[in-house]
């Protein structure tokens, strides 16, 4: 929190877009910091996490707009709103406590329930249609490119055999499969992670088109930066992480970003102990060219 307060330095009446609101945390203290001259637009596809953020933000010092919206659609969002420059930029990609710890939303492979991972309760499909539909080699490249599982294809195929038997509705049983492809007991000191980590995580970002939404989130970022408008992101795993150092990098070479963060910052050891979520969160800051001076770059 405190290297994101830093770096995206917010300055009294700025226009502050937090694209991924969630309990607005992070909205609160970049809202506050724009202060009653400044604008903060909050966005989340997860209705439950918008009316938490709403009393998060009750108070706040800047004018807030909450929008039920994917930042896959930020243009239109702002147009709506008749903003036509942000300041600061920023997402923090991936899933919320909220999400993770409702058993049943079907995120956690821990907690029984139903397999379903929409963070939009409007999309249509959950992951249990996709584990249940796709073909076994559809379903080994998923698993493959969204979470680089190298188990992918066994996993694959044994998913396929059990359906053949009986459709696959739970977290839990989902979990169990896994677990028995791969041949490790989640229970064992020597797995470091649940065998189901990356299955898991593999069907979240398809459900939710991680990918596909991030990627039109960075195309559209340098037309609604102003110049000197920063714009950090957060992502959890080198999947969502790659794009964004990508970009950046290629933005770079056109002068449209500086990038600030040369390599990533991780959390610090307060932050791992008080959230233990935040021990693979990076984050990645670049500002719109021109700028008026440059400002020192900062390295972790
Ligand atoms: C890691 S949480 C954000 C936590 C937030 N920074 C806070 O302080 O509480 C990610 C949030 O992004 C939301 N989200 C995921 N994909 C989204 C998208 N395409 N558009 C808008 N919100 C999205 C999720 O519903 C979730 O609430």
């Amino acid at each position: 929190m405190g290297a994101v307060r830093e770096l995206l330095a917010v300055r009294l009446g700025d226009v502050v877009v937090d694209c991924t609101v969630g309990l607005g945390g992070h909205a609160r203290a970049l809202g506050d910091l724009a202060g009653a001259a400044g604008t903060l637009i909050g966005l989340d596809v997860d209705p439950e996490n918008l009316s938490i953020a709403e009393r998060t933000l009750s108070g706040c010092a800047a004018d807030v707009h909450l929008v039920r919206s994917s930042f896959a659609d930020l243009a239109n969002v702002l147009r709506s709103l008749g903003v036509t420059g942000v300041d600061v930029l920023f997402a923090d990609l991936g899933v919320s406590s909220t999400q993770l710890d409702r058993a049943e939303r079907g995120f956690s492979f821990q907690r029984e329930g139903l397999l379903d991972m929409r963070m939009d309760p409007d999309l249509k499909l959950t992951a249990a249609d996709i584990v249940n539909s796709l073909k076994d080699r559809e379903l080994g490249d998923l698993l493959y490119y969204n979470s680089q599982e190298t188990a992918s294809r066994r996993i694959a195929k044994r998913i396929c055999e059990h359906r053949r038997e009986q459709r696959i509705t739970s977290t839990t049983q989902l979990a169990r499969i896994v677990a028995d492809a791969i041949g490790v007991d989640p229970h064992s000191r020597k797995s470091r992670i649940h065998p189901a980590t990356r299955t898991f995580q593999a069907l979240r970002i398809a459900v939710n088109d991680e990918i596909g939404n991030l990627g039109k989130l960075l195309d559209a970022a340098p037309d609604l930066l102003r110049p000197a408008g920063r714009f950090g992101v957060i992502a959890f795993h080198s999947i969502e992480d790659k794009p964004v150092k990508l970009d950046f990098r290629r933005r770079k070479t056109e002068r449209v970003y500086r990038i600030v963060t040369k390599k990533p910052l991780t959390a610090d050891d307060e932050e791992r102990r008080d959230n233990p979520r935040s021990r693979s969160a990076k984050l990645r800051v670049a500002v719109k060219l021109p700028e008026p001076a440059a400002v020192g770059e900062f390295d972790s």
